[in-house]
Protein backbone atom coordinates (compact mmCIF):
# COMPACT_ATOMS: atom_id res chain seq x y z
CA UNK A 1 0.00 0.00 0.00
CA UNK A 2 1.52 3.35 -0.82
CA UNK A 3 1.15 5.83 2.15
CA UNK A 4 3.36 8.39 3.89
CA UNK A 5 5.97 6.42 4.55
CA UNK A 6 6.70 4.97 0.54
CA UNK A 7 10.09 6.14 -0.16
CA UNK A 8 10.04 8.74 -2.67
CA UNK A 9 10.78 6.83 -6.05
CA UNK A 10 8.65 3.62 -5.49
CA UNK A 11 5.35 6.43 -5.06
CA UNK A 12 7.14 8.19 -8.59
CA UNK A 13 6.88 4.74 -10.38
CA UNK A 14 3.52 3.83 -8.71
CA UNK A 15 2.13 6.83 -9.77
CA UNK A 16 0.80 8.08 -13.17
CA UNK A 17 2.22 11.36 -14.26
CA UNK A 18 0.65 13.80 -13.19
CA UNK A 19 -1.39 12.80 -10.22
CA UNK A 20 1.42 13.32 -7.51
CA UNK A 21 -0.54 15.69 -5.25
CA UNK A 22 1.06 17.56 -1.57
CA UNK A 23 -1.47 15.58 1.28
CA UNK A 24 -0.25 19.47 3.24
CA UNK A 25 -1.86 20.84 0.83
CA UNK A 26 -4.20 24.17 2.43
CA UNK A 27 -1.85 23.20 5.51
CA UNK A 28 1.71 24.65 3.93
CA UNK A 29 2.25 27.03 7.51
CA UNK A 30 2.22 24.40 10.15
CA UNK A 31 4.31 22.45 7.84
CA UNK A 32 6.84 24.60 6.79
CA UNK A 33 9.30 24.53 9.61
CA UNK A 34 9.60 20.78 9.89
CA UNK A 35 10.00 20.74 5.96
CA UNK A 36 12.67 23.50 6.50
CA UNK A 37 14.51 20.99 8.95
CA UNK A 38 14.51 18.40 6.25
CA UNK A 39 15.48 20.84 3.42
CA UNK A 40 18.54 21.55 5.83
CA UNK A 41 19.14 18.54 6.57
CA UNK A 42 19.46 16.83 3.08
CA UNK A 43 21.82 19.38 2.28
CA UNK A 44 19.50 21.23 -0.34
CA UNK A 45 20.74 24.55 1.38
CA UNK A 46 24.37 23.70 -0.11
CA UNK A 47 22.74 24.89 -3.26
CA UNK A 48 19.65 26.67 -2.95
CA UNK A 49 20.54 28.86 0.13
CA UNK A 50 19.14 28.28 3.58
CA UNK A 51 15.60 30.10 3.06
CA UNK A 52 15.63 28.36 -0.35
CA UNK A 53 16.59 31.77 -1.93
CA UNK A 54 19.50 30.85 -4.20
CA UNK A 55 23.19 30.20 -3.93
CA UNK A 56 25.22 28.73 -6.67
CA UNK A 57 22.09 26.81 -7.87
CA UNK A 58 18.35 28.77 -9.00
CA UNK A 59 16.75 30.26 -6.31
CA UNK A 60 13.01 28.80 -4.77
CA UNK A 61 11.60 32.19 -3.91
CA UNK A 62 11.02 33.55 -7.30
CA UNK A 63 8.27 33.41 -10.04
CA UNK A 64 10.78 31.36 -12.40
CA UNK A 65 10.28 27.89 -12.65
CA UNK A 66 12.58 25.79 -14.58
CA UNK A 67 10.40 22.81 -15.58
CA UNK A 68 6.71 23.60 -13.59
CA UNK A 69 5.77 24.69 -10.16
CA UNK A 70 3.13 21.90 -9.88
CA UNK A 71 3.30 19.17 -6.59
CA UNK A 72 3.75 16.15 -9.36
CA UNK A 73 6.64 17.74 -11.65
CA UNK A 74 8.34 19.35 -8.07
CA UNK A 75 8.03 15.62 -6.45
CA UNK A 76 9.71 14.18 -9.62
CA UNK A 77 12.36 16.98 -10.55
CA UNK A 78 13.59 16.38 -6.30
CA UNK A 79 13.36 12.40 -6.46
CA UNK A 80 14.65 11.35 -10.02
CA UNK A 81 17.15 14.52 -10.73
CA UNK A 82 16.96 16.58 -13.67
CA UNK A 83 18.87 14.36 -16.01
CA UNK A 84 16.52 11.51 -14.93
CA UNK A 85 13.29 14.02 -15.45
CA UNK A 86 14.45 14.87 -18.99
CA UNK A 87 14.23 11.34 -19.95
CA UNK A 88 10.55 10.79 -18.42
CA UNK A 89 9.71 13.36 -21.16
CA UNK A 90 9.70 17.04 -19.33
CA UNK A 91 11.48 19.57 -21.30
CA UNK A 92 13.24 22.61 -19.58
CA UNK A 93 10.82 25.47 -19.97
CA UNK A 94 12.76 28.41 -18.24
CA UNK A 95 16.23 29.05 -17.86
CA UNK A 96 17.43 30.47 -14.28
CA UNK A 97 20.52 32.34 -13.51
CA UNK A 98 22.27 28.61 -13.13
CA UNK A 99 21.68 25.92 -16.00
CA UNK A 100 22.58 22.79 -14.67
CA UNK A 101 21.83 19.57 -13.16
CA UNK A 102 19.83 19.19 -10.11
CA UNK A 103 20.92 15.47 -8.72
CA UNK A 104 18.21 12.95 -7.82
CA UNK A 105 17.13 12.50 -3.97
CA UNK A 106 15.30 9.91 -4.08
CA UNK A 107 17.58 7.61 -2.29
CA UNK A 108 18.40 10.25 0.29
CA UNK A 109 15.07 11.13 1.45
CA UNK A 110 13.65 8.30 3.26
CA UNK A 111 9.91 8.70 3.07
CA UNK A 112 7.40 10.55 0.56
CA UNK A 113 6.20 12.36 3.36
CA UNK A 114 9.82 13.93 4.38
CA UNK A 115 9.54 15.05 0.59
CA UNK A 116 6.49 16.32 0.85
CA UNK A 117 7.03 18.57 4.20
CA UNK A 118 10.23 19.36 1.97
CA UNK A 119 7.76 21.19 -0.48
CA UNK A 120 5.31 22.71 1.72
CA UNK A 121 8.46 24.55 2.96
CA UNK A 122 9.37 25.45 -0.49
CA UNK A 123 5.91 26.45 -1.26
CA UNK A 124 5.67 28.41 2.16
CA UNK A 125 9.07 30.64 0.85
CA UNK A 126 7.00 30.84 -2.23
CA UNK A 127 3.49 31.65 -1.76
CA UNK A 128 2.49 32.89 -5.10
CA UNK A 129 3.54 29.26 -5.95
CA UNK A 130 0.37 27.92 -3.75
CA UNK A 131 -1.75 28.76 -6.64
CA UNK A 132 0.30 26.91 -8.66
CA UNK A 133 -0.13 23.36 -6.84
CA UNK A 134 -2.24 21.91 -9.50
CA UNK A 135 -1.71 23.44 -12.59
CA UNK A 136 -0.03 20.47 -14.63
CA UNK A 137 3.07 20.78 -16.79
CA UNK A 138 2.57 21.11 -20.59
CA UNK A 139 4.86 21.85 -23.16
CA UNK A 140 4.32 25.10 -24.84
CA UNK A 141 4.11 25.01 -28.29
CA UNK A 142 7.22 27.06 -28.95
CA UNK A 143 9.61 24.09 -27.90
CA UNK A 144 7.62 21.49 -29.49
C1 LIG B 1 24.32 20.15 -6.17
C2 LIG B 1 23.39 21.26 -6.11
C3 LIG B 1 21.94 21.00 -5.76
C4 LIG B 1 21.44 20.40 -4.62
C5 LIG B 1 22.19 19.79 -3.44
C6 LIG B 1 20.00 20.50 -4.73
N1 LIG B 1 19.65 21.12 -5.90
FE1 LIG B 1 17.79 21.63 -6.50
N2 LIG B 1 18.50 22.29 -8.26
C7 LIG B 1 19.84 22.36 -8.60
C8 LIG B 1 19.96 22.84 -9.96
C9 LIG B 1 21.26 23.06 -10.72
C10 LIG B 1 18.64 23.07 -10.42
C11 LIG B 1 18.22 23.52 -11.81
C12 LIG B 1 17.99 22.27 -12.66
C13 LIG B 1 17.85 22.55 -14.12
O1 LIG B 1 18.08 23.68 -14.53
O2 LIG B 1 17.49 21.61 -14.85
C14 LIG B 1 17.76 22.74 -9.32
C15 LIG B 1 16.39 22.90 -9.35
C16 LIG B 1 15.56 22.73 -8.27
C17 LIG B 1 14.17 23.08 -8.23
C18 LIG B 1 13.40 23.78 -9.34
C19 LIG B 1 13.70 25.27 -9.21
C20 LIG B 1 13.07 26.12 -10.27
O3 LIG B 1 13.32 27.33 -10.25
O4 LIG B 1 12.32 25.62 -11.11
C21 LIG B 1 13.69 22.73 -7.00
C22 LIG B 1 12.28 22.90 -6.48
C23 LIG B 1 14.79 22.15 -6.28
N3 LIG B 1 15.92 22.17 -7.07
C24 LIG B 1 14.69 21.65 -5.00
C25 LIG B 1 15.75 21.04 -4.32
C26 LIG B 1 15.61 20.35 -3.05
C27 LIG B 1 14.32 20.23 -2.27
C28 LIG B 1 16.84 19.86 -2.73
C29 LIG B 1 17.22 18.99 -1.55
C30 LIG B 1 16.42 17.79 -1.36
C31 LIG B 1 17.76 20.27 -3.79
N4 LIG B 1 17.06 20.95 -4.73
C32 LIG B 1 19.11 20.02 -3.78
C33 LIG B 1 20.89 22.03 -7.79
C34 LIG B 1 20.82 21.42 -6.56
Amino acid sequence: MLGPATPPLELVASTPKGQLKNPYNGNIAAIAEEGHHRFLSAGCNGCHGGGGGGGMCPPLTNDTWVYSADDDTLFRLISLGSDELKKAGYIRIKHETVVGPMPPFGNILKTSDDLWRIIAFIRSVNPNSVNLESTPYTVPDYLR
